[in-house]
This record gives C-alpha cells, sequence and structure tokens, in this order.
C-alpha cells in the first residue's frame, strides 16, 4: 500500500475512533486512557519476541514483571535486556513536560514502544498492554490457539486523582498473605496506587508489635460465634478459649509492603484510635477509662463506649511506641489513624479525662478527641509523616496539617477543603462495596443497602460546591470493604469486582471521557480477564 494511501486511512480512522466519541471496536481498555487513537493492523507476539528496556533496574524489573505476566499463557520465553531494540520496548525518558505517572504507548506492526519518564509510568502502561491483548493472556496455563496480537494505537495516558485507592477490613476477618498479595494484584490491574490496610478494630488487632506483645497474643483472637449472626453473638464467657483470628508478623507486613511497592502501590496502615480498639483493651486495658477488664467481641459493638482514655499519658506513650513500630513497617507518606465513631460516655465521667479538658481549657469531650488527635499528628509530623482520619476528626476543629477521608458523606471532604485541607472522598453511598450490589434473594449475606455498578460509575468526587482552587485539595477517592459478612477470599472478591472496576475509571480517566455506555461495552472483555486469572466476580 502506498503510504499516502495508508496515511488518509489512518487519518480517517483516528478520527472514526478516536475515544472522545467512544466507538465500540475500540479496545476494551478500563479505564479509559486519555487519549487513544487506533489505526490499522496489529503487531503480533512471537516466540521469539523481546523485551527490551531503557533506565535501570527499576525498569528492568517492569520489563521482567511484563514478560512474566506473559510467560505462563503464551509459553514464550520473552527474554529481557537493557537495550533499545526489542519487539516490545520499555523506554525511559524523562525529557519534555510529564504529567505523574504518565505513559505513552505506540503499538506498530514492527513494534509496541512504551514511553514514560519514570518506572511507575511504564508499570502503568504494562497494565495497558495486558488490556491490549486477548484476555487469555492472563491465564496460568499454555493457551493453544490464541493470536497473540495487539491492534496498532497510540495511546497517552495518566491519572486524574493522585490518591486512587481501596480499603480492606482485615480485623472483622482475617486475610492470609497470600490473598493480600492477589488483592493488591487487583488494583494494581485496575491503575490503583493506594491500599488503605484497615489493621486495627475491636474485633482484632491484625499487626505484630514488638513492644506490647499481648496486642496479637490476646487482641487477635476471639471466640469463634461464626454460626451466629454478626450482631447478636454473646460476648466470651469465662473458661472459654478465643481460638478465631490471626495477625500478620512483622516479616510478612515487609514482604506485602515489598510487593505493593513493586506495583507502585502505597501501603496506608490504619491504626484506628480512640475508638473500635476493642482488641486492643482486651490486652492492655489500662489505656482505657475504666480500666477493663475486656474481652475481643467476636461480633458487632455499638455504641463503641469502651475507648483510649485520653487523660491518661501512659495513652499516648503507648500509641506513640505502636506508631514508632508501624512506621518502622510502613514508608507510606499517611499514617491512618481512624477517629471514626467514638462514644464519648466514657470520657465524661472518667476523672483523668475531665482533669485533661480542664487543664487544657478545653470545651467539651468533642475538643478532647481534637487534642488527641492533634496531639498523635505532632507526633507523626515530628517523624516526617501525615496523619490522616476518617471524618470524624473534623469534631472539636481539625488538627492543622491533617488529611480528612471523607466517608459519611460529602460533607466532611468540602468543609476540609474549604479550610485548605486535603481530602479522600469515600462516601458510604458510592465507595461502601460491603452492601448488595444485587438483589439480596441471589446475593451473599451483606449489609443492607444497595450499591450498583451504575451508580459507583455515576461518582463524582469533586463536589460542585467547591471552587477550581478548593477542588485541588480533593486529592482522590476510594472505594472500602468492611468485612463483617465477609468470610473469606472469594468473596470478597466478589464484592469488589466489578464495583472496583467502575470507580477505577472514576478516579483515573478524564470526566469527559467517560460514559456508562462505553464502560458497560469494555467490561464484558475486562470479566474475560477476570475469568482467566480466576476471578469471582459478580455478573
Ligand atoms: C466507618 O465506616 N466507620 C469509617
Ligand atoms: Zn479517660
Amino acid at each position: 500500500m502506498k503510504i499516502s494511501y495508508l496515511l488518509v486511512i489512518m487519518t480517517l480512522s483516528a478520527l472514526l475512533f478516536s475515544c472522545k466519541t467512544e466507538h465500540p471496536s475500540l479496545p476494551a481498555v478500563i479505564p479509559m486512557p486519555v487519549s487513544m487513537e487506533v489505526a490499522i493492523g496489529d503487531f503480533v507476539l512471537k516466540p521469539s519476541s523481546r523485551i527490551s528496556y531503557t533506565g535501570g533496574v527499576e525498569a528492568a524489573a517492569v520489563a521482567e514483571q511484563l514478560a512474566a505476566m506473559l510467560r505462563p499463557s503464551t509459553g514464550f520465553a520473552l527474554n529481557t535486556s537493557e537495550d533499545s531494540d526489542g519487539d516490545i520496548r520499555l523506554v525511559t525518558d524523562n525529557s519534555g513536560e510529564w504529567k505523574p505517572e504518565e505513559y505513552r504507548l505506540s503499538v506498530t506492526g514492527r513494534r509496541v514502544t512504551l514511553t514514560a519518564a519514570t518506572p511507575e509510568g511504564l508499570f502503568r502502561g504494562i497494565q495497558t498492554v495486558r488490556q491490549l491483548l486477548p484476555p487469555q493472556a492472563e491465564g496460568s496455563a499454555i493457551a493453544t490457539d490464541v493470536d497473540w496480537v495487539i491492534p496498532c494505537v497510540d495511546i497517552t495516558d495518566y491519572p486524574r486523582f493522585d490518591w486512587r485507592g481501596m480499603h480492606l477490613d482485615v480485623s472483622r476477618h482475617f486475610f492470609d498473605v497470600d490473598f493480600i498479595k492477589r488483592y493488591i494484584d487487583i488494583l494494581a490491574m485496575h491503575k490503583l496506587n493506594v491500599f488503605h490496610w484497615h489493621l486495627v478494630d475491636d474485633q482484632g488487632w491484625r499487626i505484630e508489635i514488638k513492644k506490647y506483645p499481648r496486642l496479637t497474643e490476646t487482641g487477635a483472637w476471639r471466640v469463634d460465634r461464626e454460626d451466629k449472626p454478626w450482631n447478636s453473638r454473646e460476648p466470651q464467657q469465662p473458661g472459654e478459649k478465643a481460638t478465631y483470628g490471626g495477625f500478620y508478623t512483622r516479616e510478612q507486613i515487609k514482604e506485602i509492603v515489598e510487593y505493593a511497592a513493586e506495583r507502585y502501590i502505597t501501603v496506608v496502615p490504619e491504626i484506628e484510635m480512640p475508638a473500635h480498639v476493642g482488641s486492643a483493651l482486651a490486652a492492655y486495658p489500662q489505656y482505657s477509662c475504666t480500666g477493663g477488664p475486656f474481652t475481643v467481641p467476636p461480633g458487632g459493638v455499638w455504641p463503641i463506649t469502651d475507648i483510649y482514655c485520653a487523660g491518661k499519658e501512659e495513652t499516648f506513650t503507648f500509641l506513640e511506641d505502636v506508631l514508632t513500630e508501624v512506621m518502622e513497617l510502613f514508608p507510606s507518606p499517611w499514617i491512618h489513624v481512624g477517629g471514626d465513631e467514638a462514644d464519648k460516655t466514657e470520657w465524661r465521667r472518667c476523672p483523668d479525662c475531665q482533669a485533661r479538658i480542664r487543664n487544657e481549657g478545653l470545651k467539651d469531650e468533642d475538643e478532647l478527641q481534637s487534642y488527641f488527635i492533634r496531639r498523635i499528628e505532632k507526633f507523626l509530623n515530628s517523624n516526617g509523616r501525615g496523619l490522616i482520619g476518617w471524618d470524624e476528626i473534623l469534631q472539636g476543629g481539625l488538627a492543622p496539617e491533617a488529611t480528612v477521608m471523607s466517608w459519611q458523606g460529602f460533607e466532611g471532604g468540602v468543609a476540609a477543603a474549604k479550610s485548605g485541607h486535603q481530602a479522600v472522598m469515600a462516601p458510604v453511598s458510592y465507595c461502601y462495596f460491603n452492601v448488595y450490589q444485587g438483589d439480596p434473594a441471589t446475593e451473599p449475606v451483606s449489609f443492607s443497602g444497595l450499591l450498583t455498578l451504575k451508580k459507583v460509575y455515576s461518582f463524582e468526587p469533586v463536589p460542585p460546591e467547591l471552587t477550581p482552587d478548593e477542588s485541588k485539595y480533593i486529592i482522590g477517592a476510594q472505594g472500602c470493604l468492611w468485612t463483617e459478612y465477609i468470610t473469606d477470599g472469594k468473596t470478597a472478591e466478589y464484592m469488589i469486582l466489578p464495583r472496583l472496576t467502575a470507580l477505577s475509571e472514576v478516579v483515573w480517566s478524564a470526566p469527559e471521557n467517560r460514559a456508562w455506555e462505553g464502560f458497560s461495552a469494555r467490561l464484558p472483555k475486562m470479566m474475560e480477564r477476570f475469568d482467566a486469572m480466576g476471578l469471582t466476580y459478580s455478573k
């Protein structure tokens, strides 16, 4: 074909298939890239194909991850080497202007060229390369009768938000290291970059702390009432053994943090305070107002009155010790300190808490909570970390540098942004994946409530009442998975998929590139990928 003729066809097809008017024959990439143009032809991956990279050891690691992903299904060797002439080229080039995490992908009949300024950009880019291949590429055994082709495309892509997160509660039910890695893999393929790990709650303390061994010896275990409904479980009785639970050792935590880092995912640990700490108080009752004794509750607790004492100095010594070990394990710039749902009944009758209110000139128990969080923030800041907490940390006044995770609605995030604080949006109504996604009659037992895929997709993290300047404080959004009713990994996968797939487009793609019809047309291909990966998901 003459070159001019080809150019005309390419231009026409680019116009036709430009993703602004999403065309059904566009490759089914989720989240939708910033710009994607399709040309005629395919690149064919062959047994002799080679992956080259420039950019040193981190680029090498990304090239190796791409090869490792494709070797089992293709059976090809896919050798990687540091040069510039592989069939698939990963190029590190930080000249010129690049957005954070940006990658550019050019596929011609001769080669695939993925360029980015950083290895992180390359890593996001290989997620797109995966999706341009047939779904069988995701399989763990050799797939035969597959044409390993990638359509010719030109893609420029970068995320809308810096914080693209997914949370997992491992307290209400414990999930093992293998599942946590699988969960991180799911986040990575969706180009998410934050794993919010809810390690502490009333029903189980899940992180080994050297200085306070009883946190896991006692706090990680509860009596087994799994045969009873969550909210009608009798507390542990005298003489009963607590046998149900688990925790992560320091070594396991390091392994997971490293695994996530290799996927350019930050693990943000959540160490709850002052409430949701029944497990900690069962181990160390002296840090409560009453002194206990307490047992780890095997099911629902409400209201949450047994909380850390804000009057005793020893409470803060304990928490600073715990956070010091947490910071050793987690390089995350943020440490999540919970802050939600504290019932302050005990603070009202505790002489130590009341003395603290008087001595600090605080107005009431809300201001005492604010004192508590500010004090912890100061400690974290002095160690070079930032504090993030659920939106209740606004009560009694927000700590000076705090980031707010807005869960009860949008209001907390709006208040934070209007006062110059960063906020992550995770409103229950769009982001809590622990409620039903379909007819309860045919779904696993969940929290009551319905959050459909379409509603997740319609989520707009930046509330309209914010000015453009204020909007900059909305650094992103995340999904949450609370596990009161989720006892195993397969159910956890089912609850997040494909709602997480919808959320990934909310947090990554430009709003003008988002359309429910286009997403629904691309989703079945993603589901074929889930099938090939053996993931459990809602159809
Ligand atoms: C929460 O759901 N209590 C943050
Ligand atoms: Zn107290």
